[in-house]
């Protein structure tokens, strides 16, 4: 992806006019050059699925794919943003007709989701990964994982779905309706 700057004079007393694509679709908010992006997507375009945590890149929820690269919205100006295509959850279904991506699904079934506040950056990074690394070893996918915190600790929930959803069966727990019991 090539740097993220902006080409156009910025001052930092009024808003500059800040489209993307967001989700497919074209937007356009007002933003001031010092707005998160994180921040422009769910204040000023409405776009609630994107979760704020941190604020400082640590925790991961805030992710998003610019232009298809799993990306922290937190640590990314609105105005960086200009003319470039943004993917949120929200984006995921509606990019399938509508239904849950088999990842969603697999998420769901293997209950991989408590309070499900980290979930939407965790699709996110995982869309941009999986498509990198279609068929990640266990390690490789939990040392990927490191990079997200799940206060709710459903970790072992999401590696299950994910070795599922990339067929592969995973060494500790079984797969199944069953495992969103456990
Ligand atoms: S809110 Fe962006 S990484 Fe935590
Ligand atoms: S499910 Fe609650 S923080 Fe991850």
């Amino acid at each position: 992806m090539p740097p993220l700057t902006s080409t156009s004079a910025l001052t930092a007393e009024e808003r500059h006019a800040v489209s993307i694509v967001l989700n497919g679709k074209p937007r356009t908010g007002y933003a001031n050059p010092r707005l998160l992006l994180s921040d422009f997507l769910r204040h000023e375009l409405g776009a609630h699925g994107t979760r704020v945590g941190c604020e400082h890149g640590v925790c991961g929820a805030c992710t998003v794919r610019i232009d298809g690269v799993a990306v922290r919205a937190c640590l990314t100006l609105a105005v960086q943003a200009d003319g470039r295509r943004i993917d949120t959850v929200e984006g995921l279904a509606e990019a399938n007709e509508g239904r849950m991506t088999a990842l969603q699904e697999a998420f769901r079934r293997h209950h991989a989701l408590q309070c499900g506040f980290c979930t939407a950056g965790i699709l996110m990074s995982l869309t941009d990964y999986l498509g990198r690394n279609p068929k990640p070893t266990e390690e490789e996918l939990r040392d990927m994982l490191s990079g997200h915190l799940c206060r709710c600790t459903g970790y072992a929930g999401i590696v299950r779905a994910v070795m599922e959803v990339t067929g592969q069966a995973t060494a500790s727990e079984p797969i199944g309706e069953e495992a969103a019991h456990v």
